[in-house]
């Protein structure tokens, strides 16, 4: 297009953006007649008509046809796009580019020690899990940091209440199974026992120092609630393991020296006994100056301080080029300030890009923060397990033909899916009403109706019986539409990895399965006219079910065998 435009009007003009948009009418319209108008001072229609003399897209293009005010209709030829989705076919990576490494330190999930995960943190394992895959499959060196709470004044309280139980009483256990019932034990002997409470404060002061045999504890602690997060990451089939632990704990040793450094460049500077950072721009109310404390007027760090521990980390020691937080939108105050902090402290370069994915809120019916009826948090794990109850009564209801083994191994499948599914299919910073119905459904932009559609195109081959796909050839709409999509992958997957919104791989997905059911109710397959031709509907079928498999994996969703 840059070429014909080129011919046109003069090499000038050679490089404006052909501005090429799907189309309606067409398979994609070009609307760069309309901003080339301006700069030739010409009507839009006749910068159209004289572009489309030059234009040299015989063998890609039917012949172009110039539009309303001046759109350049394209469609794609058959005869091409049938080329095009042979070399799909060829390439194991279905279109998908393999991208110019960057090094991407990803920062999701993080849970806390001794606290339930609640659904926010499922929404940034599940997305940021889909993150992580797709960077890597485009090429990128992901290192996931599970950038977990182990670390802070509860944990004396902690400790000392795993002591007074014991290491391998049924109490500890809780820590596995339900560890908001341990910490609140904690927490009520903590308010009843002023004893308890001294041992406490005096058990932080000797962690915070050291302490061998505190660490040990410590540690004790922090290993029963890894089991608790990797029962949950296991269930939930993300990549997460431990050696993907990059806690809080971890920069401990940094952070009297961060705190120095700060205030020996006056960037921080000791406000009310709190070493304080004040930047520009941060006020809140009455105008106040709003500061990032980093050392507390009891010599305790905090949360921030951590944090610039980390992206000095993320930069200094594993050469970030692009660093992504997959974490709450209320936290997004905190993060641009650390960012900025780190700026000023020379620990984060221009060069190195810093994202924040924001993740919004999960909703209750009422609209309020999900949670029990009780007004008490969700336990994750009964979550999950409720939703493979309820896919297992989806399943039995629409295939009660299979056999009972099959049905009970599809159930954590859909289940599972679908929970991914519908966190991953809105945009990550919208918030939206958590409906386990809902997400089950075999119909609408789910899970499971992804996962039904990739099984319906095996069972379809696996009817072919010895009949083997063959050359493509694309005659009807139905196959040219389907088409189309299916050599939309590799850019939509290059796309995600620019944005850092799976939605789209999700909203992609559904499109495709949409345009191979209205390719399968209009293309006979099995009984298609010629061999040729059914050979060919045969490779529409099987490229259709290793991009929704694909895509599916990208999002981290398995595709059950059969559904
Ligand atoms: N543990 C924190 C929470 O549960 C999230 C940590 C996010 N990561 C970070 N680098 N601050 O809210």
């Amino acid at each position: 297009m840059g070429d014909a435009i080129g011919r046109a009007f003069g090499d000038e003009y050679a490089d404006a953006d052909p501005l090429i948009r799907p189309s309606q009418f067409a398979d994609y319209q070009a609307n760069v007649a309309m901003s080339l108008a301006k700069r030739l001072g010409r009507p839009p229609r006749d910068v159209a008509a004289t572009l489309v003399e030059h234009l040299e897209l015989d063998d890609v293009c039917e012949p172009v046809a110039v539009s309303g005010p001046g759109f350049l209709n394209l469609r794609l030829r058959d005869a091409w796009l049938a080329g095009a989705v042979g070399e799909l076919r060829a390439d194991p990576r279905l279109g998908v580019p393999r991208q110019r490494p960057q090094i991407v330190p990803v920062d999701y999930s993080a849970p806390n020690v001794a606290k339930e995960m609640h659904v926010a943190h499922l929404r940034t394992t599940v997305v940021g899990d889909a993150l992580v895959r797709t960077l890597e499959h485009l090429g990128h060196d992901v290192i996931r940091q599970n950038h977990v709470g182990d670390w802070g004044t509860p944990f004396g309280m902690l400790i000392e209440h795993l002591l007074d139980v014991g290491e391998d009483s049924p109490e500890a256990q809780l820590l596995v199974t339900d560890p908001n019932a341990f910490y609140a034990a904690a927490r009520a002997a903590f308010d009843r026992d002023p004893a308890f409470a001294d041992r406490s404060r005096a058990r932080v002061v000797r962690l915070q120092a050291g302490d061998a045999e505190t660490l040990r504890h410590w540690n004790e602690l922090v290993d029963l609630s890894k089991q608790y997060f990797n029962r949950i990451y296991s269930l939930l089939g993300v990549t997460l393991g431990d050696d993907d632990l990059a806690g809080e704990s971890s920069y401990n040793e940094e952070l009297a020296g961060i705190c120095d450094e700060l205030e020996a460049s006056g960037i921080a500077t000791v406000s009310d006994g709190a070493l304080c950072v004040f930047l520009d721009g941060y006020t809140g109310r009455e105008g106040r100056p709003v500061p990032l404390i980093i050392r507390k007027s009891d010599g305790g760090y905090g949360y921030g301080t951590t944090d610039l521990a980390t992206i000095r980390h993320r930069v200094r020691d594993l050469h970030a080029d692009r660093i992504l937080y997959v974490i709450g939108v209320t936290q997004s105050l905190h993060l641009t300030m650390v960012w900025d902090t780190a700026r000023k402290a020379g620990w984060l370069p221009d060069d190195v890009e810093v994202v924040h994915v924001q993740i919004g809120n999960v909703l209750g019916d009422d609209r309020k923060l999900l949670r029990t009826r009780s007004g008490a948090p969700l336990k994750l794990m009964a979550l999950l397990d409720d939703a493979v109850t309820r896919a297992r009564a989806v399943v039995d209801e629409a295939r009660p033909d299979l056999p009972e083994e099959l049905r009970a191994e599809i159930a954590p499948q859909v289940g599972i899916g679908a929970v991914k599914y519908a966190d991953l299919a809105v945009a990550h910073d919208s918030e939206y009403v958590f409906d386990l119905d809902r997400m089950v459904m075999l119909t609408g932009n789910t899970g499971p109706y992804l996962q039904y559609a990739a099984a319906r195109v095996r069972s379809i081959l696996r009817q072919a019986e010895g009949a083997e796909p063959g050359p493509v050839e694309v005659t009807e709409p139905a196959e040219h539409h389907l088409a189309l999509r299916l050599l939309g992958f590799g850019d939509l997957v290059v796309s995600v990895g620019e944005t850092l919104e799976p939605h789209r791989l999700c909203g992609y997905l559904f499109d495709l399965a949409q345009a191979f059911s209205a390719f399968y109710e209009t293309c006979s397959v099995l009984g298609a006219a010629t061999e040729a031709s059914r050979a060919s509907r045969l490779a529409l079928c099987e490229t259709t079910l290793d991009v929704l498999v694909e895509g599916l994996g990208l999002l981290g969703i398995s595709s059950p065998a059969r559904m």
